[in-house]
């Protein structure tokens, strides 16, 4: 079979569960340097994500694993973010300005991100917990509303705008989570808080 012929929804479970095991991979790598390091330093470790920034290029979205979780960290590009604005897209939100979601005080605007350019989202949808597939591009016949960019879930037919907020339509009662994060430096970005 080649790959053109694969099922949609098949090539991106695969695509998911390519970038997991990669990520599951650094774990297990990062174990045996884990239990080298001191009592506080380990937990501190185990209870955060490192990523690397440099490598994504703009429109691209990356999963990582934190505690046991996907996260994806996508870098908007300027024309992603103006559908945020959009009234054809905002018109179709249950909840625009996220006050019944999950996500820490520097995440409530309507970029749900401390900077505007990075998106960091627990990828997990809010109705019965599949993984939503990355659809940037406008259009598609998956939805029946406006479609400007976004996330989709498969299971059952629920829309998340490039600030991963729900679309009217949805069976997802809320906004998809944001974790706490903060940026080490211009390439670097911490998902989780530290202990200790
Ligand atoms: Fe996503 Fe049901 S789990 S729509």
């Amino acid at each position: 079979m080649s790959t053109d012929s694969v099922n949609p929804n098949r090539r991106r479970f695969l695509n998911w569960t390519a970038g997991v095991v990669g990520a599951v991979g650094v774990g297990y790598a990062a174990v045996p340097f884990i239990r080298s390091m001191s009592p506080s330093a380990a937990v501190m470790a185990e209870a955060t994500t490192t990523v690397d920034l440099s490598k994504v290029d703009k429109g691209q979205r990356i999963t990582v694993m934190w505690q046991g979780k996907p996260v994806w960290v996508v870098r908007r590009t300027d024309e992603m973010l103006e559908t945020l604005e959009d009234p054809e897209v905002t018109d179709q939100l249950k909840d625009p300005d996220s006050e019944k979601s999950e996500q820490p005080e520097f995440a409530a605007n309507e970029y749900r991100s401390r900077e505007p350019e990075w998106l960091v989202m627990i990828a997990i949808c809010t109705h019965l917990g599949c993984i939503p597939s990355y659809n940037p591009e406008s259009g598609g016949d998956f939805w029946s509303g406006a479609w400007k960019g976004g996330f989709f879930c498969p299971c059952h037919g629920s829309g998340y705008d490039l600030a991963g907020r729900v679309m009217e339509g949805s069976p997802a009662p809320r906004n998809m989570e944001v974790p706490y994060y903060e940026f080490l430096s211009d390439s670097e970005l911490r998902i989780g808080e530290p202990m200790g």
